[in-house]
């Protein structure tokens, strides 16, 4: 990913944002960062960017004809790809951790910071998709916004911190403020650490972080508090239906679930990394619902939605237009213990005729078989560059691939011709389900009726089958 930071001062940004992990991780390729003189592109004489605003009023304001030709000159030598063109300014929309994920997203991120008394309205009418602000305060100029941006983005960029898991539990994951930690000394000042942190005991640890973190999040952002709350709530009553609910109480578990509608009978979330809707009815005697599919039909024309109840999926379908795309059966690992992996596949590459089993890398070489899968699995490419795609080595050859899904249940399975029935897939599965159990999750994976040698797999490991089938519906 690239960021390109469009500023009268690019000394300001680049010296800190060269330095430590962002830093590191422009030295390491990972990530690029570049700063664009605006005031090389006035066709001022005297280099001048500013002019006095129309109607008067205080200060200057940065001209569009500078600004603009920077921002063309950086998009003309951008290659084909997802991009966002960001305005950061006290009248934008706040910047929260959530856009940060959607912006990791992208390819190449402009940034165009504003002095003086802002920018002339028509250029960022013109070529700004975004206006942002870093909080409700007023900076000299957009330059401490952007570095803000910046640093908080990249640092969701695969590979850009060193342990993959740092990202995911930090504050804000799942509504929560992050838990208090300690490091050595075990008393200073008279204050000794937590008991339980030097138990060694996980369990117990776990509980207490989870317990210390509810309280901070308490004491100190309400709002959030609330909101958690609600989603814990939501959470019990899905788990009355366990094996059903699993996809539902997954979203809340891994900290993307937003709660979009709620009454006695019904929950409908939106999963705010893939955007896709999951609807139940937990008293589906009852049939009919309260939410009101006309507005929501016109606010996400393209929604996918993930239903639990085949009342629901009709009445969709003959009321607005929504095809029946797929009918699955849920099948949930239970355990919290993980899968054995003696002889199945190593992880380090010595393979002793065995399968080498590794996250896939965007741009690697093996991916051109996977080119032609992203047709079958659409969403591949964006599930590879978060490293949620596994491929599954043979000889040094690809010979299958299985990925946790946008919707966050395992699927993407693959397995090329000629490395079939050689336990590729129970390979692959086995380091998936054992990945996501040491990551707090509940592996899940939802398939098709007719798939009876992926169920077979299934039964094998040892996945409870739901009794309740789950629906896919989407809308062109
Ligand atoms: N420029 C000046 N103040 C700002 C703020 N609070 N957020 C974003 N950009 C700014």
């Amino acid at each position: 990913m690239n960021f390109h930071i469009l500023t009268l001062f690019p000394e300001m940004v680049m010296q800190p944002l060269m330095t430590s992990i962002t830093g590191r991780a422009v030295k390491q390729n990972k990530i690029g960062i570049e700063a664009v003189n605006i005031r090389d592109y006035t066709k001022d004489k005297h280099k001048r960017v500013d002019d006095y605003p129309y109607g008067g009023g205080a200060g200057m304001l940065m001209q569009a004809q500078p600004v603009y030709d920077a921002c063309e000159s950086v998009i003309s030598r951008l290659p084909e790809g997802k991009r966002r063109v960001i305005y950061v300014s006290p009248q934008g929309v706040p910047f929260t951790q959530q856009m940060a994920q959607e912006l990791a997203e992208n390819d190449d991120l402009l940034l165009i910071c504003g002095h003086y008394e802002g920018i002339d309205e028509r250029v960022l009418e013109e070529v700004v998709t975004d206006v942002i602000s870093i909080g409700d305060y007023v900076l000299t100029g957009g330059e401490l916004a952007a570095m803000v941006i910046v640093d908080a983005v990249a640092r969701l960029v695969p590979h850009v911190l060193n342990n993959g898991q740092s990202a995911q539990t930090e504050s804000f994951h799942g509504n929560l403020l992050e838990y208090p930690q300690y490091s050595r000394p075990e008393i200073w000042h008279g204050q000794a650490v937590p008991a339980v942190l030097l138990s060694g005991n996980k369990r117990e640890i776990d509980i207490w972080q989870k317990n210390a973190a509810i309280q901070r999040t308490k004491e100190r952002r309400p709002d959030l508090y609330r909101r958690y709350s609600e989603l814990e709530e939501c959470r019990k009553i899905l788990m009355e239906k366990k094996l059903h609910h699993t996809d539902m109480t997954e979203l809340v578990n891994r900290g993307r679930a937003v709660l979009v509608f709620r009454n006695e009978r019904e929950i409908l979330f939106r999963d705010r990394e893939s955007g896709i809707y999951f609807h139940t009815d937990l008293n589906p005697g009852n049939k009919g619902s309260a939410v009101d599919w006309e507005a929501f039909s016109e606010q996400n024309p393209h929604a996918a939605l993930r239903l639990h109840q085949e009342y629901m999926a009709d009445m969709l379908q003959e009321k607005y237009a929504y095809s029946r795309k797929l009918c699955c059966k849920q099948m949930v690992y239970t355990r919290r213990e993980k899968l054995p992996v003696s002889g199945l596949y190593s992880l380090n590459g010595k393979t002793d005729g065995r399968f080498f089993v590794r996250p896939l890398d965007f741009g690697e070489a093996c991916l051109l078989e996977i080119c032609r899968l992203e047709d079958e699995f659409p969403g591949m490419e964006k599930q590879i560059k978060k490293g949620s795609v596994y491929g599954c080595f043979l000889e040094g050859n690809l010979a299958g691939v299985m990925g946790i899904c946008s919707d966050g249940s395992i699927g993407m399975l693959f397995v090329s011709e000629r490395y079939r029935r050689k336990k590729a897939a129970t390979a692959l599965e086995t380091c998936l389900v054992n990945r996501m159990l040491e990551q707090g999750m509940v592996p899940f994976i939802q398939i098709m009726e007719k798939d009876g040698t992926v169920f077979a797999l299934q039964e094998k490991l040892g996945l409870c089958l739901a009794k309740e089938r789950v629906f896919w519906l989407e809308r062109k």
